[in-house]
């Protein structure tokens, strides 16, 4: 038997579902997402799965989070496919706003983190980009009151600038990361994947192997200046133009030293028109 989903555009409505799973004692979960759903965020929906009873995955392409300059309008959307696919995972709720809910004619607030949305990551690339996640996510904790929303490690950043936000304004809503969800060739699950012709297709799994080769070489003792340089040189090499490869401290994203507490290496290029992004943890021997 598939299992019941039912899509909701309407805030009335979702207040009322949430309000009668809370009535019944059932825990709720929150997979935020843009659509175009991938392996990767149906692990999400599974991850959420062994979390609570409910879950409600919301799909709102945000503007707010593009730069005019970005692929807002032809960011993938799949809508039908979606549907079936969460159907199959065993999601409840599809959380589906129009936009007018999400931003009616006399929105004017903002939300906009310092910490971790200014540690020179991908807000150095996309600097209106922060603003629009913290500021739709709110939006979306607050509409769905999950006891947790589960967000993809691979938008490490995104992560721990959600996780600063729901802690500094108290919403109490637990932020869980799910690990990347990988191809067999080791590039990171993305919905702009879908971008990338079949030869940079070929090209994309660099990244990953390059991340894999410093994290090695950076947790065998290996000086990080030396081996980010390296990998810099080799990804450029490969037909990235990039934007960063750093070696951060895995909790507040400063700029780390080896013998400076959890580190992730992050990395971010272009390989066409396409921008990838992806990051590893690196564990000292
Ligand atoms: O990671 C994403 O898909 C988006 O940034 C999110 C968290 C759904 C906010 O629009």
């Amino acid at each position: 038997m598939t299992h019941k989903l039912i899509v909701v555009r309407d805030l009335a409505r979702l207040r009322r579902q949430v309000a009668q799973y809370r009535k019944a004692g059932e825990a709720v979960a929150l997979v935020p997402t843009m659509g175009a759903l991938h392996d990767g965020h149906l692990s999400l929906v599974r991850a959420a799965r062994r979390k609570a009873k409910r879950i409600i995955v919301s799909i709102f392409v945000n503007p707010t989070q593009f730069a005019p300059t970005e692929d807002f309008k032809s960011y993938p959307r799949t809508f039908e496919a979606d549907i079936a696919a969460l159907r199959e995972v065993g999601a409840d709720v599809v959380w589906n706003p129009p936009v007018e809910v999400m931003y009616p004619r006399d929105f004017v607030t903002r939300i906009v983190l310092e910490g971790p949305a200014t540690a020179g990551l991908e807000d150095a690339s996309r600097p209106h980009f922060f603003g629009g996640v913290t500021t739709i996510v709110c939006k979306l904790l607050l509409q769905c009151l999950p006891d947790v929303a589960i967000f993809g490690e691979k938008d490490y950043q995104q992560l721990k600038v959600v996780a600063q936000m729901a802690k500094d304004l108290n919403i109490p809503s637990r932020i869980v990361g799910a690990p990347t969800v990988r191809e067999k060739d080791g590039l990171a699950m993305s919905s702009r994947n879908a971008y990338l012709s079949d030869q940079e297709r070929a090209l994309a799994p660099l990244l990953h192997q390059v991340l894999r080769d410093c994290a090695a070489r950076i947790g065998a003792g290996e000086r990080a200046a030396g081996v980010l340089a390296k990998g810099r040189k080799t990804i450029a090499r490969g037909g990235f133009v990039l934007d960063y490869l750093e070696l951060r401290n895995a909790e507040t994203l400063a700029p780390a030293t080896t013998d400076a507490g959890a580190l992730r290496l992050l990395v971010a290029a272009k390989l066409g028109k396409t921008r990838l992004i992806d990051n590893i943890a690196v564990r000292r021997k």
